[in-house]
Protein backbone atom coordinates (compact mmCIF):
# COMPACT_ATOMS: atom_id res chain seq x y z
CA UNK A 1 0.00 0.00 0.00
CA UNK A 2 1.50 3.37 -1.19
CA UNK A 3 1.13 6.24 1.58
CA UNK A 4 2.43 9.66 2.07
CA UNK A 5 4.95 10.84 4.13
CA UNK A 6 6.19 13.74 5.21
CA UNK A 7 10.38 14.08 6.08
CA UNK A 8 12.64 16.71 7.39
CA UNK A 9 16.25 16.20 7.18
CA UNK A 10 15.47 14.17 3.98
CA UNK A 11 18.63 15.55 2.17
CA UNK A 12 21.15 14.39 4.86
CA UNK A 13 22.93 11.24 5.01
CA UNK A 14 19.93 9.41 7.12
CA UNK A 15 17.26 11.14 5.59
CA UNK A 16 18.86 10.34 1.50
CA UNK A 17 18.67 6.60 2.91
CA UNK A 18 15.36 6.78 4.07
CA UNK A 19 14.03 8.62 1.10
CA UNK A 20 15.09 5.96 -1.16
CA UNK A 21 13.79 3.41 1.08
CA UNK A 22 10.50 4.93 1.66
CA UNK A 23 10.19 5.81 -2.32
CA UNK A 24 11.39 1.83 -3.51
CA UNK A 25 8.86 0.90 -1.38
CA UNK A 26 6.36 2.88 -3.49
CA UNK A 27 5.34 5.66 -0.92
CA UNK A 28 5.57 8.96 -1.58
CA UNK A 29 7.66 11.37 -0.36
CA UNK A 30 7.86 15.05 0.29
CA UNK A 31 11.24 16.50 1.90
CA UNK A 32 11.13 19.40 3.85
CA UNK A 33 13.55 21.23 1.71
CA UNK A 34 15.73 24.74 2.79
CA UNK A 35 16.75 25.19 -1.02
CA UNK A 36 14.01 23.17 -2.80
CA UNK A 37 15.94 24.14 -6.07
CA UNK A 38 18.32 21.29 -4.82
CA UNK A 39 15.71 18.42 -5.65
CA UNK A 40 16.96 17.20 -9.33
CA UNK A 41 20.17 16.63 -7.15
CA UNK A 42 18.48 14.74 -4.48
CA UNK A 43 16.33 12.72 -7.14
CA UNK A 44 19.60 11.59 -8.67
CA UNK A 45 21.00 10.87 -5.09
CA UNK A 46 17.83 8.62 -4.10
CA UNK A 47 18.54 6.37 -7.81
CA UNK A 48 21.51 5.50 -6.51
CA UNK A 49 20.47 4.54 -3.59
CA UNK A 50 17.81 2.52 -5.11
CA UNK A 51 14.56 4.57 -5.04
CA UNK A 52 12.90 5.80 -7.09
CA UNK A 53 13.07 9.99 -8.21
CA UNK A 54 9.82 9.90 -9.14
CA UNK A 55 7.58 9.71 -5.81
CA UNK A 56 10.26 12.33 -4.51
CA UNK A 57 8.96 15.92 -4.25
CA UNK A 58 10.11 19.16 -2.06
CA UNK A 59 8.36 21.13 0.13
CA UNK A 60 9.99 24.68 0.77
CA UNK A 61 10.57 25.60 4.30
CA UNK A 62 12.93 25.67 7.49
CA UNK A 63 13.22 24.33 10.97
CA UNK A 64 13.76 27.84 12.01
CA UNK A 65 10.63 29.80 10.72
CA UNK A 66 7.49 29.67 12.41
CA UNK A 67 4.96 27.23 10.64
CA UNK A 68 8.06 25.65 9.17
CA UNK A 69 7.70 28.45 6.53
CA UNK A 70 5.15 26.41 4.80
CA UNK A 71 3.18 27.81 1.97
CA UNK A 72 -0.47 27.59 2.61
CA UNK A 73 -0.88 24.99 -0.34
CA UNK A 74 2.12 23.39 0.67
CA UNK A 75 0.76 23.10 4.49
CA UNK A 76 -2.57 21.71 2.80
CA UNK A 77 -0.86 18.81 1.00
CA UNK A 78 0.76 17.71 3.77
CA UNK A 79 -2.22 17.32 5.50
CA UNK A 80 -2.43 13.89 3.29
CA UNK A 81 0.61 12.89 5.04
CA UNK A 82 -0.08 9.55 7.30
CA UNK A 83 3.63 9.73 8.55
CA UNK A 84 6.11 12.46 9.47
CA UNK A 85 9.41 11.37 9.67
CA UNK A 86 11.72 14.20 11.65
CA UNK A 87 15.38 13.67 10.95
CA UNK A 88 16.37 17.41 9.99
CA UNK A 89 18.87 18.52 13.22
CA UNK A 90 21.42 21.27 12.90
CA UNK A 91 24.81 18.82 13.27
CA UNK A 92 27.99 20.38 14.27
CA UNK A 93 30.44 20.38 17.21
CA UNK A 94 30.36 23.69 19.28
CA UNK A 95 27.14 25.42 18.70
CA UNK A 96 26.06 27.87 21.19
CA UNK A 97 22.76 27.07 22.88
CA UNK A 98 20.31 29.72 20.47
CA UNK A 99 21.81 28.32 17.39
CA UNK A 100 20.96 24.97 18.56
CA UNK A 101 18.19 25.40 20.55
CA UNK A 102 16.79 27.01 16.93
CA UNK A 103 16.81 24.15 14.68
CA UNK A 104 16.55 21.46 17.33
CA UNK A 105 14.31 22.24 19.89
CA UNK A 106 12.18 24.63 18.52
CA UNK A 107 11.97 22.97 14.80
CA UNK A 108 11.22 19.54 16.77
CA UNK A 109 8.12 21.68 18.76
CA UNK A 110 7.07 22.85 15.25
CA UNK A 111 7.12 19.57 13.21
CA UNK A 112 5.30 17.53 16.17
CA UNK A 113 2.43 20.15 16.19
CA UNK A 114 2.06 20.29 12.02
CA UNK A 115 1.68 16.47 13.21
CA UNK A 116 -0.47 16.67 15.81
CA UNK A 117 -2.76 19.40 13.64
CA UNK A 118 -3.04 16.69 11.09
CA UNK A 119 -3.41 13.52 12.88
CA UNK A 120 -0.03 11.94 11.64
CA UNK A 121 2.10 9.72 13.44
CA UNK A 122 5.26 11.10 14.36
CA UNK A 123 8.69 9.48 14.07
CA UNK A 124 11.02 11.29 15.94
CA UNK A 125 15.07 10.63 15.58
CA UNK A 126 16.30 10.83 19.00
CA UNK A 127 20.12 9.51 19.86
CA UNK A 128 22.13 6.58 21.88
CA UNK A 129 22.40 9.16 24.50
CA UNK A 130 19.04 8.89 25.54
CA UNK A 131 18.79 5.41 26.48
CA UNK A 132 21.97 5.95 28.69
CA UNK A 133 20.24 6.24 32.08
CA UNK A 134 23.76 6.87 33.79
CA UNK A 135 25.02 9.47 31.24
CA UNK A 136 21.84 10.99 31.71
CA UNK A 137 21.64 11.41 35.82
CA UNK A 138 25.48 12.32 35.35
CA UNK A 139 24.94 15.08 33.44
CA UNK A 140 21.40 16.64 35.30
CA UNK A 141 18.63 15.08 33.69
CA UNK A 142 16.24 12.59 35.40
CA UNK A 143 14.03 11.14 32.80
CA UNK A 144 10.96 10.88 35.10
CA UNK A 145 11.18 14.83 35.29
CA UNK A 146 12.90 15.90 32.56
CA UNK A 147 10.57 19.29 32.67
CA UNK A 148 12.91 19.51 36.23
CA UNK A 149 16.09 19.89 34.42
CA UNK A 150 18.51 22.79 34.51
CA UNK A 151 18.96 22.88 30.44
CA UNK A 152 22.14 25.58 30.50
CA UNK A 153 24.03 23.74 32.73
CA UNK A 154 23.31 20.92 30.47
CA UNK A 155 24.28 22.96 27.21
CA UNK A 156 27.61 23.85 29.21
CA UNK A 157 28.34 20.13 29.96
CA UNK A 158 28.02 18.21 26.83
CA UNK A 159 27.85 21.65 24.34
CA UNK A 160 24.52 22.40 21.71
CA UNK A 161 24.17 19.50 19.80
CA UNK A 162 23.82 16.61 22.17
CA UNK A 163 22.09 19.05 24.26
CA UNK A 164 19.61 20.29 22.52
CA UNK A 165 19.12 17.14 20.67
CA UNK A 166 18.09 15.91 24.68
CA UNK A 167 15.77 18.70 25.49
CA UNK A 168 14.23 18.16 22.10
CA UNK A 169 13.08 14.91 22.85
CA UNK A 170 11.96 15.66 26.55
CA UNK A 171 10.19 18.44 25.03
CA UNK A 172 8.52 17.12 21.75
CA UNK A 173 7.10 13.58 24.23
CA UNK A 174 5.33 16.25 26.62
CA UNK A 175 4.00 17.99 23.63
CA UNK A 176 2.82 14.69 21.87
CA UNK A 177 1.42 13.60 25.88
CA UNK A 178 -0.23 16.95 26.08
CA UNK A 179 -1.84 16.73 22.64
CA UNK A 180 -2.70 13.11 22.39
CA UNK A 181 -0.66 13.03 19.71
CA UNK A 182 0.92 9.82 18.11
CA UNK A 183 4.83 9.32 18.16
CA UNK A 184 7.35 6.75 17.86
CA UNK A 185 11.19 7.66 18.89
CA UNK A 186 14.06 5.67 17.24
CA UNK A 187 17.56 6.22 18.82
CA UNK A 188 20.50 5.68 16.61
CA UNK A 189 23.99 4.56 17.58
CA UNK A 190 26.35 6.43 15.49
CA UNK A 191 25.73 5.60 12.06
CA UNK A 192 28.06 3.49 9.70
CA UNK A 193 27.57 3.15 6.55
CA UNK A 194 25.59 0.70 3.90
CA UNK A 195 26.31 -2.20 4.82
CA UNK A 196 27.21 -3.29 1.61
CA UNK A 197 28.34 -0.11 -0.63
CA UNK A 198 29.64 1.17 2.54
CA UNK A 199 28.08 4.60 1.09
CA UNK A 200 28.40 7.41 3.56
CA UNK A 201 28.54 11.22 3.57
CA UNK A 202 31.01 13.38 4.88
CA UNK A 203 31.10 15.33 7.60
CA UNK A 204 29.27 12.31 9.20
CA UNK A 205 31.34 11.21 12.76
CA UNK A 206 32.34 8.07 11.84
CA UNK A 207 33.81 9.41 8.61
CA UNK A 208 36.02 12.34 11.09
CA UNK A 209 37.54 9.05 12.77
CA UNK A 210 38.38 6.97 9.73
CA UNK A 211 39.94 10.27 8.53
CA UNK A 212 41.96 10.94 11.36
CA UNK A 213 43.41 7.29 10.83
CA UNK A 214 43.74 7.78 7.35
CA UNK A 215 45.85 10.71 8.17
CA UNK A 216 47.86 9.53 10.93
CA UNK A 217 45.75 11.77 13.27
CA UNK A 218 44.91 9.21 15.32
CA UNK A 219 48.11 7.75 17.41
CA UNK A 220 46.61 6.03 20.19
CA UNK A 221 42.96 4.58 20.90
CA UNK A 222 40.51 7.19 23.06
CA UNK A 223 39.65 5.56 26.46
CA UNK A 224 40.21 1.85 27.69
CA UNK A 225 39.80 -1.55 26.50
CA UNK A 226 36.04 -1.37 27.35
CA UNK A 227 35.60 1.48 26.03
CA UNK A 228 32.97 1.30 22.20
CA UNK A 229 31.88 3.94 19.97
CA UNK A 230 28.56 1.64 19.42
CA UNK A 231 26.96 2.27 15.61
CA UNK A 232 24.36 1.21 13.54
CA UNK A 233 24.35 0.68 9.71
CA UNK A 234 22.01 3.35 7.60
CA UNK A 235 20.58 0.44 5.92
CA UNK A 236 19.09 -1.39 9.30
CA UNK A 237 18.40 2.32 10.54
CA UNK A 238 15.95 3.20 8.32
CA UNK A 239 14.48 -0.44 7.95
CA UNK A 240 13.76 -0.25 11.63
CA UNK A 241 12.17 3.16 11.42
CA UNK A 242 9.91 2.27 8.57
CA UNK A 243 8.79 -1.08 10.28
CA UNK A 244 8.35 1.32 13.55
CA UNK A 245 6.44 3.41 11.41
CA UNK A 246 3.79 1.19 10.06
CA UNK A 247 3.48 -0.92 13.31
CA UNK A 248 0.35 0.05 15.37
CA UNK A 249 1.50 -1.51 18.66
CA UNK A 250 5.10 0.82 17.86
CA UNK A 251 2.50 3.69 18.78
CA UNK A 252 4.06 5.50 22.16
CA UNK A 253 7.35 3.05 21.84
CA UNK A 254 10.98 4.10 22.11
CA UNK A 255 13.45 1.55 19.94
CA UNK A 256 17.55 1.67 20.11
CA UNK A 257 19.09 1.49 17.05
CA UNK A 258 22.46 -0.07 18.04
CA UNK A 259 24.53 -2.97 17.32
CA UNK A 260 25.63 -4.73 20.04
CA UNK A 261 28.66 -6.74 17.77
CA UNK A 262 30.04 -3.61 17.15
CA UNK A 263 33.49 -4.06 18.42
CA UNK A 264 35.48 -1.61 20.99
CA UNK A 265 37.57 1.04 20.01
CA UNK A 266 40.48 -0.09 19.20
CA UNK A 267 39.48 -3.63 17.42
CA UNK A 268 36.94 -0.73 15.50
CA UNK A 269 40.15 1.43 14.23
CA UNK A 270 41.64 -2.50 13.13
CA UNK A 271 38.83 -3.26 11.19
CA UNK A 272 38.87 0.48 9.40
CA UNK A 273 42.91 0.23 8.94
CA UNK A 274 42.86 -3.26 7.55
CA UNK A 275 41.55 -2.91 3.96
CA UNK A 276 43.45 0.29 3.69
CA UNK A 277 46.46 -1.68 4.28
CA UNK A 278 47.24 0.73 7.37
CA UNK A 279 48.90 0.25 10.61
CA UNK A 280 46.21 0.54 13.62
CA UNK A 281 47.10 2.20 16.78
CA UNK A 282 47.53 0.03 19.85
CA UNK A 283 47.91 1.83 23.01
CA UNK A 284 45.13 3.63 24.65
CA UNK A 285 45.01 7.37 25.89
CA UNK A 286 42.71 7.89 28.93
CA UNK A 287 39.37 10.16 27.48
CA UNK A 288 40.22 12.75 30.24
CA UNK A 289 43.98 13.33 29.42
CA UNK A 290 42.73 13.58 26.12
CA UNK A 291 40.22 16.04 26.52
CA UNK A 292 43.18 17.76 28.50
CA UNK A 293 45.21 18.20 25.10
CA UNK A 294 42.44 19.08 23.19
CA UNK A 295 41.76 22.08 25.06
CA UNK A 296 45.13 22.97 23.61
CA UNK A 297 43.88 24.39 20.52
CA UNK A 298 46.79 24.00 18.21
CA UNK A 299 46.82 20.51 19.41
CA UNK A 300 42.83 20.19 18.74
CA UNK A 301 43.27 21.81 15.37
CA UNK A 302 46.09 18.64 14.81
CA UNK A 303 44.27 16.11 15.95
CA UNK A 304 40.90 17.21 14.23
CA UNK A 305 38.88 16.12 16.53
CA UNK A 306 36.19 18.17 19.10
CA UNK A 307 35.93 17.51 22.85
CA UNK A 308 32.00 16.94 22.36
CA UNK A 309 32.49 14.15 20.23
CA UNK A 310 34.55 12.00 22.65
CA UNK A 311 31.53 11.94 24.47
CA UNK A 312 29.96 9.36 22.43
CA UNK A 313 32.68 6.83 23.20
CA UNK A 314 31.79 5.07 26.49
CA UNK A 315 31.62 1.75 28.33
CA UNK A 316 27.54 1.22 29.13
CA UNK A 317 26.49 -1.63 27.33
CA UNK A 318 22.59 -1.95 26.08
CA UNK A 319 20.24 -5.23 26.04
CA UNK A 320 19.29 -5.54 22.47
CA UNK A 321 17.12 -9.00 22.97
CA UNK A 322 14.15 -6.88 22.23
CA UNK A 323 15.03 -4.66 19.15
CA UNK A 324 16.59 -7.93 17.73
CA UNK A 325 13.40 -9.75 18.18
CA UNK A 326 11.15 -7.26 16.95
CA UNK A 327 13.43 -6.61 13.97
CA UNK A 328 12.77 -10.58 13.07
CA UNK A 329 9.43 -10.50 13.67
CA UNK A 330 9.62 -7.75 10.64
CA UNK A 331 11.92 -9.91 8.57
CA UNK A 332 14.55 -7.71 8.99
CA UNK A 333 18.47 -9.06 9.10
CA UNK A 334 20.82 -7.31 11.23
CA UNK A 335 24.31 -6.74 8.68
CA UNK A 336 27.88 -7.80 9.82
CA UNK A 337 29.08 -4.48 11.85
CA UNK A 338 32.86 -5.30 11.01
CA UNK A 339 32.02 -6.36 7.17
CA UNK A 340 30.10 -2.83 7.30
CA UNK A 341 32.96 -1.13 8.94
CA UNK A 342 35.00 -2.16 6.05
CA UNK A 343 32.91 -1.38 3.23
CA UNK A 344 32.73 2.49 5.12
CA UNK A 345 36.25 2.41 5.45
CA UNK A 346 37.05 1.64 1.75
CA UNK A 347 34.03 4.13 0.52
CA UNK A 348 35.48 6.84 2.70
CA UNK A 349 38.80 6.59 1.36
CA UNK A 350 37.89 6.86 -2.01
CA UNK A 351 35.17 9.27 -1.90
CA UNK A 352 35.81 11.23 1.18
CA UNK A 353 39.51 11.79 1.20
CA UNK A 354 40.38 11.75 -2.30
CA UNK A 355 38.09 15.15 -2.62
CA UNK A 356 38.70 16.86 0.72
N1 LIG B 1 24.49 10.45 12.00
C1 LIG B 1 24.55 9.96 13.22
O1 LIG B 1 25.55 9.32 13.61
C2 LIG B 1 23.38 10.17 14.15
C3 LIG B 1 23.35 9.45 15.36
C4 LIG B 1 22.26 9.63 16.22
C5 LIG B 1 21.23 10.49 15.86
N2 LIG B 1 21.30 11.18 14.69
C6 LIG B 1 20.19 12.09 14.35
O2 LIG B 1 19.63 11.68 13.10
C7 LIG B 1 19.13 12.81 12.40
C8 LIG B 1 19.72 12.85 11.00
O3 LIG B 1 21.13 12.84 11.11
P1 LIG B 1 22.08 12.90 9.82
O4 LIG B 1 23.39 12.37 10.26
O5 LIG B 1 21.39 12.32 8.64
O6 LIG B 1 22.20 14.47 9.65
P2 LIG B 1 22.84 15.36 8.49
O7 LIG B 1 23.43 14.51 7.41
O8 LIG B 1 23.69 16.39 9.15
O9 LIG B 1 21.56 16.08 7.88
C9 LIG B 1 20.87 17.07 8.58
C10 LIG B 1 19.60 17.38 7.83
O10 LIG B 1 18.90 18.40 8.56
C11 LIG B 1 18.55 19.42 7.65
N3 LIG B 1 18.47 20.72 8.32
C12 LIG B 1 19.41 21.32 9.10
N4 LIG B 1 18.97 22.53 9.50
C13 LIG B 1 17.72 22.68 8.97
C14 LIG B 1 16.75 23.72 9.02
N5 LIG B 1 16.98 24.85 9.70
N6 LIG B 1 15.59 23.54 8.36
C15 LIG B 1 15.36 22.39 7.65
N7 LIG B 1 16.24 21.38 7.56
C16 LIG B 1 17.41 21.53 8.22
C17 LIG B 1 19.66 19.41 6.59
O11 LIG B 1 19.20 20.08 5.43
P3 LIG B 1 20.14 20.93 4.41
O12 LIG B 1 20.38 20.01 3.25
O13 LIG B 1 19.31 22.12 4.07
O14 LIG B 1 21.39 21.28 5.16
C18 LIG B 1 19.84 17.92 6.41
O15 LIG B 1 18.83 17.40 5.58
C19 LIG B 1 19.48 14.02 13.26
O16 LIG B 1 18.37 14.34 14.04
C20 LIG B 1 20.62 13.53 14.14
O17 LIG B 1 20.68 14.23 15.35
C21 LIG B 1 22.35 11.03 13.83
Amino acid sequence: MSVECFVTGGTGFIGQHLVAHLSAKGHTVRVLMRRPERLTELREQVVKLGGSAARVFAVAGDLERDNLGLSPADREQLRQARVVFHLGAHFAWGLSLEQSRAVNVEGAKRVALLAVEQNSRLVMIGGYMLKNHEHLQRIGIDPRSAQQTHWPAVYRRVGGYEASKLEAHFATLELMSAKGGEITVVHPATVCGHSRTGHILDGQPLVELIRNLIQGKLTAVPGTAKHWLPLVTVDYLVELMVVSAFDPAMVGQELLALDEQTPNLRELLVQVAQPLGLKPPRHHISLRVLKLLLSIPPVARFMNTKPEALDFIQTTRFDMAAVEQFAKSHGIAKPDIRQSLQHTATFVNSSCIAKG
